[in-house]
């Protein structure tokens, strides 16, 4: 697929792209607006699956033989594809993970054995718990202190807060670039900077950003960035760890086994260059085809358009849930991307995300795995839509319709 030329943007053509959007839920035509959560996958992706797994099937990086070859070089061709699109220095700085969670987990096990005690780490209010368990988990391993950024009720991080907790302590700044619950847009490369300014690295959970925004990583400096590819309409169970080569190279093997290692011998053993030594065992070969293939589909796209279009949606969709009675919107950040979160008071979001699926309508209901956020805003969970740049306006009209009804009938 070529990716110079850019695809006019048309929403009624990408819908086309997409064959999960085209069924009946409960004999209503499907609106799926549960992006955050995961995205729908292109006819592009499907039949890269389907070629892989019907012809191309073999294990990588250990046989002589054609298909051997054929699929370790689409597998490293695809990791070359990664790198260029997030513009790394290099694919030794690309290591496929099984997602975001095992992204962060790697750099929590990995990086965390360079720390000691005392040593210090930095997240915020609103972390998934992916980007608070493991590093909790690290500071009772190695004693270190975990310190949080606290928000604004609009879902800001506080920067006068951070700079506060800021010291010659702090190792490691973890970081969402986008709240998957409240959709705020952090300013990471100021976040970024501070921090370097301290000596310390910055990893940034990419989860709910690289299927929103053009993502740099040389631009953004920041030390590890981290990505699902199910988010950004490739397979489940694969994502990316990008991480500085230099930072790498300092750190120890995460797991050991097959393909990690350079030479094996009771006595000693010696690991394999990046970005291998931190892939250890068969990888998930048809996953990494396949995110390459997703991430060249959206490449055909102006990221532009792409959150132009989104931002358009939740903008209307926004201003038409604010005029609902008892309505309250859970992160009214001015910097957000296509994520509306909302509770109604005496409305429990499961109830009304039940309704919903009742008329063909995904939602996401419940805690969106920031239980601490929930705690900060005193609410049990959201309902939240989260758009993608397939939805549509009239989809938006057909959700509104539907939530008022839905209120009407619970309260
Ligand atoms: N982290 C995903 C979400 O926000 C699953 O829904």
């Amino acid at each position: 697929m070529e990716s110079t030329a850019k695809r006019k943007f048309s929403v009624r053509e990408i819908r086309e792209d997409f064959p999960a959007l085209r069924q009946l839920i409960y004999g209503k035509n499907l609106i799926y607006f549960d992006n955050g959560a995961t995205s729908q996958k292109p006819q592009f992706v499907l039949d890269a699956i389907n070629r892989y797994y019907s012809k191309d099937n073999a294990n990588i990086h250990r046989g002589v033989h054609y298909l051997s070859q054929k699929s370790t070089s689409d597998y490293e061709d695809a990791r070359k594809f990664i790198a260029n699109y997030i513009n790394a220095n290099s694919t030794n700085e690309i290591i496929f993970t099984k997602g975001t969670t095992d992204g962060i987990n790697l750099v929590a096990s990995s990086f965390g054995e360079l720390l000691k005690e005392g040593d210090e780490i930095i997240i915020s209010a609103m972390e998934h718990h992916s980007n608070i368990v493991p590093w909790q988990m690290l500071c009772e391993r190695k004693k270190c202190v975990l310190r949080v950024i606290p928000i604004t009720k609009k879902g800001d991080l506080i920067i006068e807060e951070y700079e506060k907790l800021l010291s010659s302590k702090t190792k490691l700044v973890a970081l969402t670039h986008i709240s998957n619950t409240l959709g705020t847009i952090n300013p990471i490369k100021e976040i970024i900077e501070k921090a370097h300014l301290v000596g310390a690295k910055v990893l940034i959970d990419g989860a709910q950003s690289i299927q929103h925004k053009k993502i740099d990583v040389k631009d953004l400096n920041c030390d590890f960035f981290v990505f699902s590819s199910h988010k950004v309409f490739g397979p489940t169970g694969i994502g990316v760890l990008y991480g500085k080569e230099k930072i790498l190279e300092k750190m120890p093997p995460y797991q050991g086994g097959g393909d990690m290692i350079k030479k094996v011998t009771f006595e000693k053993t010696t690991y394999n260059e990046l970005p291998f030594k931190f892939e250890a065992g068969t990888p998930h070969i048809a996953g990494g085809i396949c995110l390459g293939k997703a991430l060249e589909y959206v490449s055909q796209f102006n990221m532009e358009d792409i959150e132009n279009h989104e931002m358009m949606l939740a903008d209307y969709a926004q201003d038409l849930l604010s005029t609902f009675e008892d309505m309250n919107i859970i992160g009214e950040s001015k910097k957000k991307t296509s994520v509306v979160s909302f509770v109604v008071d005496g409305v429990h979001p499961f109830d009304l995300g039940t309704l919903l699926d009742k008329q063909g309508i995904a939602v996401r209901t419940g805690h969106h795995c920031t239980q601490p956020l929930m705690d900060f805003y005193k609410i049990p969970g959201t309902v939240r839509a989260s758009f993608a740049f397939y939805n549509t306006k009239e989809e938006i009209d057909v959700f509104i319709a539907a939530v008022e009804k839905g209120i009407s009938m619970l309260k």
